[in-house]
């Protein structure tokens, strides 16, 4: 459980209140760690970030972390490193003690802090692709924010995962056709908050010509998103109940959004924006079960024995295995960390940029001996079984 010590400290760094952070007095004199650390907010080109400084006995080391992982940053090392810190913040500062049954002390008085806080916290607004300040009216329907666009207590998780998505789609824009309206398919969109965020921030702010679709298998609540699309003027977003594996409609599209979608629905999406030549697939898988039950390795056996270590393993695998199918036909790939709010262990968000290279046997290769390696039988080769290097150089020498 959080304790309320972790909670005044998250909430400190979440709101942009922190002007700096010392955590002193090492837990433990074994070296490992600096018996220092210090705390601040720096702008960075790539936006605001948490410098972390370590202060050893001979060197300094910095390391710079986004503002939304930097509360769980400060935590982890109070509770492994430091038994006293000090925070610096707008609104008071605050002395965080443990006593020798590690118990927290935290005291609160008058702040001291001279830092420019005010203009950190304009920075953090400003980096984010949907500011507060400004009522964004989907945000408003959905109740995340108001209508006078401050974001509401309890909507600041969602509110910080949409924005997340938003700077991820971002940085692959460029590689999006320029020259003709974008068809972006969303599979297993839900209550689609990040779909209505796409749509705002491709047709709403940069007035691109696109069409969303979003698939979904519950009725109800594409009913829902369909009402909502509908009220917002937002004619080019249409919602259809189906199932991934079945839809037939398009015979292409130029970027594919699966967010969670159970277990293999994500390898029927994948497989889908593979054959429709999708240039950018987001993709966060969710309920890996398939791999789970075929993984196999004796080596492996400390790991493949416990039930929660194979679990996430052939998670582990299973995005593996998916990222190296995706690169063994053309696309670039990176493995993001998602916050994600509702499924906090699913966090993990494929990105995969079409590079227009032809299929990479070496990649193949790899691919092969990992699978075997492992047992596994990954329904994503299957699916795009006619894709595959070794399978069109069989067929030619025949
Ligand atoms: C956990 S929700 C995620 C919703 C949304 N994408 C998000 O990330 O907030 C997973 C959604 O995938 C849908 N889904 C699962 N399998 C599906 C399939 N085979 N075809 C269509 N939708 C599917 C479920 O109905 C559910 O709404």
């Amino acid at each position: 459980m959080t304790e309320e010590w972790q909670q005044n400290i998250s909430k400190v760094v979440e709101e942009g209140e922190l002007l700096q952070g010392t955590l002193s007095q090492l837990r433990r004199k074994d070296g490992a760690a600096a018996p220092k650390t210090i705390v601040r907010p720096v702008q960075l080109k790539n936006g605001l970030h948490l410098q972390f400084e370590y202060h050893y006995s001979n060197k300094v080391t910095h390391e710079n972390v986004l503002p939304d992982l930097a509360g769980a940053k400060i935590i982890e090392l109070l509770e492994g490193d430091y038994k006293q810190a000090l925070f610096k913040t707008t609104k008071a500062d605050l002395q965080l003690l443990f006593n020798k049954k590690g118990k927290a002390t935290l005291l609160s008085k008058a702040p001291t802090g001279s830092v420019k806080a005010a203009d950190m916290q304009h920075n953090r607004q400003k980096n984010r692709v949907i500011a507060e300040g400004t009522a964004a009216p989907f945000l408003v329907e959905l109740g995340i924010m108001t209508a006078d666009g401050a974001v509401h207590a309890k909507k600041q998780d969602k509110y910080r995962q949409i924005n997340r998505f938003l700077e991820m789609v971002t940085d692959v824009l460029p590689s999006l056709p320029k020259d003709k309206p974008l068809t972006i398919v969303d599979f297993g969109c839900g209550k689609s908050y990040l779909t209505f965020a796409l749509y705002h921030l491709l047709a709403v702010e940069q007035k691109r010509e696109i069409s969303i679709i979003g698939l979904d298998l519950k009725a109800d609540v594409i009913a829902f998103c369909q009402q909502l699309a509908d009220k917002l003027g937002y004619d080019k977003l249409k919602f259809l109940v189906g199932d991934i594996a079945d839809y037939e409609e398009l015979s292409e599209a130029d970027m594919v959004v699966t967010l969670h979608a159970c277990d293999t629905a994500t390898d029927a999406a994948l497989a889908k924006a593979v054959n429709w030549g999708a240039s950018v697939i987001m993709s966060v898988p969710c309920c890996q079960h398939e791999l789970f039950k075929q993984v196999q390795s004796d080596v492996l056996a400390p790991i493949l024995s416990q039930g929660l270590l194979k679990e996430r393993f052939a998670a582990l695998a299973t995005d593996a295995a998916r990222g190296t199918l995706l690169e063994v036909l053309g696309y670039k790939v990176q493995m993001l960390e998602f916050v994600d709010p509702e499924h906090t262990p699913k966090n993990l968000l494929i990105r995969a940029v079409r590079s227009g290279q032809t299929a990479s046997k070496d990649k193949w290769e790899q691919y092969e001996q990992f699978r075997s390696f492992l047992h596994l039988s990954p329904s994503l080769e299957h699916m795009l079984s006619d894709l595959w290097p070794t399978k069109t150089d069989a067929d030619v020498k025949k």
